[in-house]
């Protein structure tokens, strides 16, 4: 079947509803493609805020904003974008509020905003409030606030349709290829420009706070059409997932006062004392940026000082107390991660701590975009024509090496928006062209050799072994021989991934041929992720090579471009960071 609108938003999150609503406000006929039904979007599991310099709370501007961010990125952002980002973003939650999100608020009736990791007042002085909150339920106020406007804007929705491929012809986009979940049927979406916004691909390690549906399907099907994909290798850890499940627990814990715990530290549980974070950073302490605290729960359990010291099986996890917070503050700030605590640990943490442990949380990397959301098809910049992508999938470059907490919901808003502006402008002169009379015929070749090969391999398996083997040595910290291990594994896996077949023949919800589907593009993810992790030989940011120790701005002040060249190939080109304010320097918290 064939569908023709002016532009083709894919994916429902944050990033594709605010560029859908920018769209239809200027009068273009636009379809969202989701594999989801919108609001189950993983935007809607962004929990502690969304940071932005309204001072409703304490003095703070864009500026302190616009700096924290680069030096979280640990100065691989580049702040041109950072400087719209931290600019646009008090307009942007003043215009979401506008829509009706139900923040909290201050006794005066401002938006109430709570402090968050890395984010400080006068350039690092001390924790300033930026996050401004709906308890702990940010995002997903977000996305039900996003989807409501786009619904009252007559905004059309194809949900359950799985975009899997991208309609190219001379580096122009002129569409995508959609399987439809509800019939196996296969669509064809003819449009004048395509946007992405198909989030993150967490699932590529065993323990992460993503969704089972955040498979990096949009870079995936970029990288296979021979689009480079940028700084692959930063892959932020959230320090505080729900210990063996991943599940997050929101930094909002710690911006309300909670309290990291080691094994040698559980006589001051319940009183508010300093923890192991006082002494990694002296002046944010337990809200230090989420590479740093990561790390140092990793080296607390190396050092036997885990909760169940070293050696044994259930060695790998630290507290989180917010036993002093008190019932008030617990129940009424941070209701959902108290009921995530209850319902899957048992734990009770009004009275007692929450095991926690790093989980796979975001992709800093992703298609590389500029500051309107157009995709760039090389390191110098060009970009391909028709295609836009904002938020998790892309890579604008705001977050560099390390993404700041609250920083996720600000760029899917800003640069959503930006690109949809961009949009309308490209959308002037474009026209409709010819496309090939069989554009669906790649995406049906795979399904024909996934449904009807007579291989024996099962999904299961695969992408158990890869979740294992990036976990375990390409996760926190790494070492040329570990990465090296994965990134074979990996490139064996994609070997017997040609043998995977599946068994259930039908067309009605065929979920199983949508999970051998989605590891194929896993596992693309996983070969850019260990291939430029291996060649960037310093360690700045989420990326900390135990064999590099230092970060090395003379040889790798530079973003990664990683390109297939073939089934087992790729190169390699850099791009520049972009430097306006602020130089590069150690960064000490
Ligand atoms: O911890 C959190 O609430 C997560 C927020 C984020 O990733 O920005």
């Amino acid at each position: 079947m064939i569908h023709k609108f002016d532009a083709i938003v894919v994916g429902a999150g944050g990033a594709g509803l605010r560029c859908a609503l920018e769209l239809t406000e200027q009068n273009y006929n636009v379809a969202v493609v989701s594999k989801l039904y919108p609001v189950r979007s993983h935007t809607g599991a962004a929990q502690g805020g969304i940071g932005a310099a309204l001072g409703s709370e304490e003095e703070d501007h864009p500026e302190w904003h616009m700096f924290d961010t680069v030096k979280g990125s640990d100065y691989l952002g580049d702040q041109d974008a950072i400087e719209i980002l931290a600019n646009e973003a008090v307009e942007a939650v003043m215009e979401l509020e506008h829509f009706g999100l139900p923040f909290n608020r201050t006794k005066e009736g401002k938006i109430a905003q709570r402090p968050f990791g890395g984010h400080t007042r006068a350039f690092g002085e001390a924790p300033v409030k930026r996050a401004c909150y709906a308890a702990d339920r940010t995002g997903h106020m977000i996305l039900h606030t996003l989807f409501e406007q786009c619904v009252k804007n007559k905004v059309r929705f194809f949900n359950e349709f799985y975009v899997l491929d991208l309609i190219l012809k001379d580096d122009v986009c002129f569409g995508v290829i959609a399987y439809e979940l509800a019939t196996g049927e296969l669509h064809v979406f003819q449009s004048k420009v395509v946007f992405l916004g198909t989030g993150g691909y967490g699932r590529v390690f065993s323990i992460t706070s993503n969704a089972h549906a955040l498979t990096g399907d949009g870079m995936a099907i970029a990288f296979r059409r021979g689009l480079p994909l940028e700084d692959m290798e930063f892959v932020q850890f959230h320090p505080t997932g729900l210990r063996k499940l991943g599940i997050l627990v929101s930094e909002a814990a710690r911006g309300e006062g909670g309290i990291l715990r080691n094994r040698e530290d559980l006589d001051n549980i319940g009183t508010g004392k300093d923890g192991f974070m006082a002494a990694v950073a002296p002046t944010v302490k337990d809200l230090a940026p989420r590479d740093m605290v990561s790390r140092a729960i990793y080296n607390e359990i190396k050092a036997g000082r885990g909760i169940m010291g070293t050696g044994d099986t259930g060695s790998d996890y630290i507290y989180l107390d917010l036993v002093h917070l008190g019932a008030k503050v617990i129940n009424e700030k941070l209701p959902d991660i108290s009921h995530f605590a209850r319902k899957y640990l048992a734990v009770e943490p009004i009275k007692e701590p929450i095991p926690v442990q790093p989980t796979a949380h975001y992709a800093m990397g992703g298609l590389p975009t500029d500051n309107d959301g157009r995709v760039l098809k090389d390191a110098a910049a060009n970009p391909v024509e028709g295609l836009y992508a904002a938020g998790e999938v892309a890579c604008v470059s705001v977050h560099g090496a390390n993404r700041l907490g609250t920083n996720s919901l600000v760029d899917i808003v800003v640069f959503g928006r930006r690109a949809a502006r961009d949009m309308s402008r490209y959308l002037k002169d474009a026209e409709f062209e010819e496309i090939d009379a069989d554009p669906e015929a790649f995406v049906a070749g795979e399904i024909d050799r996934l449904k009807n090969g007579s291989g024996n391999e099962k999904v299961a398996d695969l992408r158990k072994e890869m979740q294992s083997v990036m976990m375990s040595k390409s996760g926190v910290y790494r070492t040329e021989e570990n990465l090296e291990e994965a990134r074979k594994t990996v490139l064996e896996l994609r070997r017997r991934y040609q043998q995977v077949s599946v068994k259930d023949s039908s067309l009605y919800f065929n979920t199983e041929l949508v999970e051998a589907i989605e590891l194929g593009h896993l596992l693309d993810v996983a070969w850019t992720i260990a291939e430029s992790a291996l060649q960037r030989t310093e360690s700045r940011g989420a990326h900390s090579r135990v064999d590099y120790p230092d970060r090395d701005d003379k040889q790798w002040l530079k973003h990664t471009f990683i390109r297939k060249l073939g089934d087992d190939k790729v190169e390699f080109d850099y791009k520049p960071v972009v430097i306006t304010k602020f130089q590069p320097k150690p960064r000490v918290y």
